[in-house]
């Protein structure tokens, strides 16, 4: 934050003590030399010889009401400064510190005024001066204005003195420096000071950043269609949650708040540990983001304009290039006894689908026609179980699934839920019957491996077919539903 500039105390504490010791020598000499100065002015005065008391009495009030004042401070400085920093950690604010010098004040002076003045009726002089006191109110009318709504403002306590608050349509934002009698001092972040009037603010709606509190900021950035939203997402958390003055407590989220003319609009929510460091952790955050995107190859948006060719494409969306297709399929187990003209036919047939994270890929019951290889990512194959889904199995890149209903004609038997971004080859019923002409010993192995899962399903949930030599049983249901001898 920005230095505050302070009038050197060191320097006023000095006058201070010097101005205390005159008085006290001074009140010294006055009482120590009560008669000779009364004896004196007497003289002096010839006519005015009754007025001398007055005088020295005026004397005497003068410098106890110095003292007095003194005094009020050294307590204010003891309780306020001392006291009351050592019981809340923070100092106590200028308003109640003025309050209470006044009240302290008056009261001590009156009582040192009926000590010396014991015949003059304060109380005919206040009611006496009810003139007075109309026109002094008017002429303080602000004043008191201010006054007053400051002590609301205390007895409210709604920010102190260190919190970041934002005042009035006109948004005066700043660091809280001092609240006084009259106004509340903000240091803005361009190190300015702004004072709003207390009876302006006690009408003005004021947003408090406390410094106590985990205040959040959002920042935005957008990139292109082409980036994945969980890429996206998962780069820049993890870039930003590193950042000096994130809180450590809760992670940043972030999040696609539109899908604009010009790319994908995000936000990103984070907390800081110092609010009143925004500007430069919003920026900070900025540049995460930005060289986070140069190692990950995300792109941001900025308004363009792109010609799209469209190719006429094929069900789905195909990534990646062909060959990464063949490769992935070839090391898939089943299709290992294939050769390579055959892997290549499947290759490509198969369609390729992107899923996010938590998106169901199939769902049991449904009906299914086509069977799905894991090409990028991960994915849960899961079962109702009393209402709540339990996993049965997780299947990673390589490996395959949906395999039941396409070679059985069976509904789905288990939901099948993507993990994190995951991208899938589907493999319809047609590709998959011209291999099996070809390889008859295929559909023996794939009996094996459906039986093998539905014990599995049926180990965890009562979808038990029976027992039995199971697969003997698949292996005719898949030739017949494939028309296959
Ligand atoms: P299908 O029934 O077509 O749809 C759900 C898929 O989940 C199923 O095919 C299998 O591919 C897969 N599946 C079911 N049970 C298991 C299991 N025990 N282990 C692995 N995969 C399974």
């Amino acid at each position: 934050m920005f230095a505050n500039v302070n009038r050197p105390r060191s320097k006023n504490k000095f006058v201070l003590f010097i101005v205390a010791t005159a008085v006290m020598l001074g009140l010294y000499l006055i009482i120590a030399f009560d008669h000779g100065l009364r004896e004196l002015l007497r003289a002096q005065m010839g006519g005015l010889a009754s007025q001398a008391d007055t005088i020295v009495n005026a004397l005497r009030l003068v410098f106890l009401g110095i003292l007095a004042y003194l005094f009020v401070r050294l307590l204010n400085a003891l309780i306020f400064g001392l006291a009351f920093r050592l019981r809340r950690g923070f100092d106590a604010p200028t308003l109640v510190r003025n309050v209470f010098s006044i009240v302290a004040f008056t009261g001590l002076f009156l009582l040192i005024f009926t000590s010396i003045f014991p015949n003059v009726n304060l109380g005919a002089l206040f009611t006496t001066s009810a003139i007075f006191g109309v026109i002094l109110g008017l002429a303080l009318q602000d004043t008191l204005g201010n006054f007053f709504a400051g002590i609301s403002l205390q007895a409210d306590r709604p920010f102190q003195v260190g919190d970041v608050i934002a005042v009035g349509v006109q948004r005066h934002t700043g660091v809280v420096e001092e609240i006084t009698w009259r106004a509340i001092k903000i240091r803005t972040f361009q190190n300015h000071v702004v004072l709003i009037n207390n009876s302006s603010a006690a009408k003005e709606p004021i947003e408090v950043c406390a410094r106590g509190n985990l205040n959040a900021r959002l920042v935005y950035f957008n990139t292109l269609y082409i980036d994945s939203p969980a890429k996206t997402i998962h780069v820049v958390r993890e870039a930003v949650r590193e950042a000096d003055n994130v809180s450590q407590k809760i992670a940043p989220i972030v999040r696609i708040r539109n899908l604009g003319d010009n790319g994908v609009e995000y936000e990103v929510k984070y907390w800081l540990d110092d609010y009143a460091k925004y500007n430069d952790t919003d920026a900070l955050v900025r540049q995460r983001i930005w060289y986070a995107f140069k190692r990950a190859t995300l792109n941001f948006a900025y308004p363009t304009r792109t010609l799209f060719v469209e190719r006429k494409p094929k069900t789905g969306v195909r990534r990646g290039d062909g060959g990464a297709i063949i490769e992935r399929l070839s090391a898939v187990d089943i299709f290992a006894p294939l050769s390579g003209e055959e892997t290549a036919m499947i290759a490509e047939a198969a369609v390729s689908h992107v899923f996010a994270p938590g998106e169901t890929v199939i769902r049991a019951g449904d009906p299914g026609s086509s069977m799905f290889v894991v090409h990028n990512g991960r994915v849960r194959v899961q079962v109702s179980e009393n209402g709540k889904p339990r996993t049965v199995a997780t299947l990673n890149e390589g490996d395959f699934f949906g395999e039941m209903a396409l070679f059985t004609g069976e509904p789905r038997t288990a939901n099948v839920v993507a993990v994190e971004e995951t991208e899938v080859l589907e493999i319809g019923h047609g590709a998959m019957k011209r291999v099996f002409n070809t390889n008859p010993d295929l559909v023996d192995s794939l009996s094996h491996i459906i039986a093998e899962r539905r014990q599995g399903l049926a180990a965890r949930v009562d979808t038990s077919h029976g027992g039995g030599d199971e697969s003997a049983g698949i292996l005719s249901a898949i030739k017949r539903f494939f028309g296959l001898n």
